[in-house]
């Protein structure tokens, strides 16, 4: 990697990032932050990409998920554990259902800043810089709250490190031990996605006490009682990672500090702009969303610069193109990679290609398209004898109305009931569960097709 900088991506064209107004206020953020231990380790970062290169192979699966846009007023203890829990809930009904090992990643720990449509917003006649997530400006539809403020990276990763803390506590002090798969429901009794999930857990339980009584317990107590979970954001505020990047030692590699892993958006993968540069230069796992403007050339100079040497498990490509065009696009970016014989990690984000405004004037996303977009990703997958490797939601353990349907049935007219994002609307515990025994059913179709296949 020899070459590169952690600067580099300055001298490129840049878009989707603010105009800062005060820039010794920026460079004097900028130089504190470079001082701040890195959030993540370059072995972490490691060890991610080695489970994805599984994932690549289809001997993993990736469930990555959390909020759109991480908040600073929402920030709470509750709140991080909620999807968490959720997080393994999905994981179980997965690797149960599937018999495959579930990678877990949350959009957490660093999922700030937003890319926007337009770059301002109009209310009653008055026209406002558009939010572009908490760690630049501010929600309130006032020109103060809207000045980029580049004070809000230092709250940022404050916040991250403490979300970073209790995930790190919660996935090893005893949270996430498999024996409380029961404990887990507890709150959501009565529900239909939460039943099935109960009786699931009831068996793992059983499979447990047998173990115990069968003197297995002794060298898998660690595999039980604690799980890998990693962080990841859009890598957007270019200041922010540069600031957070920091040198493996070991390798002489550069990683980016700011989480596991890092994707590029959808509207700022220009081959040629800042940040595709400053991705290609660190170490860590990236992604890549693919919407249905990708071109199957920008698709090839992007496997080229972000993975030039064709490392498993390196590049995972988020398809969101929305329920009714997946076919439309999905095999022929399949059929690209197939050509350039690349290894990738191909996921399904059904949430940014489904969003719509509701008659009651709410951005929401019908649950209804969020699975028909699932549905058609395995299908077109199993269509061209790919794999399948992880889906991408936003989402949260949180019991909000901002998607509509699901099987208790958010209605339109509920949406402003506990409508708490600040950016998309996201699924809520009830949505994300049932979701996930739809995904767990594809998946296991998937896998035993493959079987079915090798066995001849
Ligand atoms: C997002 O993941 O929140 C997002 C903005 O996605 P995309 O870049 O795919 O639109
Ligand atoms: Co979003």
């Amino acid at each position: 990697m020899s070459e590169w900088q952690k600067s580099d991506w300055r001298a490129k064209p840049r878009v989707q990032m603010p105009d800062y107004t005060d820039p010794d206020a920026l460079a004097a953020v900028e130089a504190q932050l470079s001082q701040y231990p890195p959030l993540v380790f370059a072995g972490e970062a490691r060890r991610l990409k080695k489970h994805l290169g599984a994932a690549a192979r289809g001997e993993a699966f990736l469930l990555q998920g959390g909020d759109c846009a991480e908040s600073f007023e929402q920030f709470s203890a509750d709140g991080i554990r909620d999807t968490f829990k959720i997080m393994l809930q999905m994981a179980m009904v997965l690797t149960y259902g599937a018999k495959v090992p579930v990678i877990k990643v949350g959009r957490m720990a660093g999922q700030f800043a937003k890319p926007r449509s337009a770059p301002t917003e109009t209310v009653g006649g008055v026209e406002l810089p558009s939010y572009r997530g908490d760690i630049i400006n501010e929600l309130d539809f006032t020109p103060e709250a809207r000045i980029p403020d580049p004070a809000k990276m230092l709250q940022a990763y404050t916040q991250a490190a403490a979300t970073l803390n209790l995930l790190r506590a919660f996935s090893t002090g005893g949270f996430a031990d498999m024996s409380r798969v029961h404990a887990w429901t507890l709150g959501f009794t009565g529900e239909q996605a939460f039943e099935k999930y109960s009786a699931i857990a009831a068996r793992i339980q059983d499979t447990i006490d047998f173990m115990a009584a069968a003197g297995i317990t002794a060298n898998t107590t660690h595999e039980f009682s604690t799980v890998e979970f990693y962080t990841s954001h859009e890598s957007l505020l270019l200041e922010y990672e540069e600031a957070l990047t920091r040198l493996d030692s070991t390798s002489g590699d550069w990683l980016a500090g700011s989480g596991h892993m890092i994707w590029i958006g959808d509207r700022t993968r220009q081959p040629d702009g800042a940040h595709v540069e400053y991705a290609r230069g660190v170490l860590n796992p990236i992604g890549l969303k693919c919407g249905p403007s990708m071109t199957s050339d920008d698709l090839k100079r992007l496997l080229e610069k972000l993975n030039p040497e064709n490392e498993a498990g390196r590049l995972t490509l988020i398809a969101r193109f929305g329920a009714g065009q997946v076919g439309e696009h999905l095999p022929r970016l399949i059929r690209t990679v197939e050509a350039e014989g690349a290894k990738v990690v191909w996921t399904c984000d059904p949430m940014h290609g489904n969003t719509i405004k509701s008659s009651t004037g709410y951005k929401t996303r019908p649950f209804d398209s969020v699975l028909r977009e699932v549905r058609e990703f395995f299908a077109v997958h199993a269509a061209e004898g790919t794999v399948p490797g992880g889906v991408h939601f936003e989402m949260t353990g949180q019991d909000v109305t901002e998607c509509t349907g699901g099987v208790r049935a958010v209605t339109e007219e509920d949406l402003s009931d506990r409508y708490h994002t600040a950016c998309d609307p996201r699924l809520n515990a009830s949505q994300s569960l049932e979701l996930a025994f739809l995904v767990a059913e594809e998946l296991t179709r998937f896998r035993e097709t493959r079987q079915d296949r090798a066995a001849g």
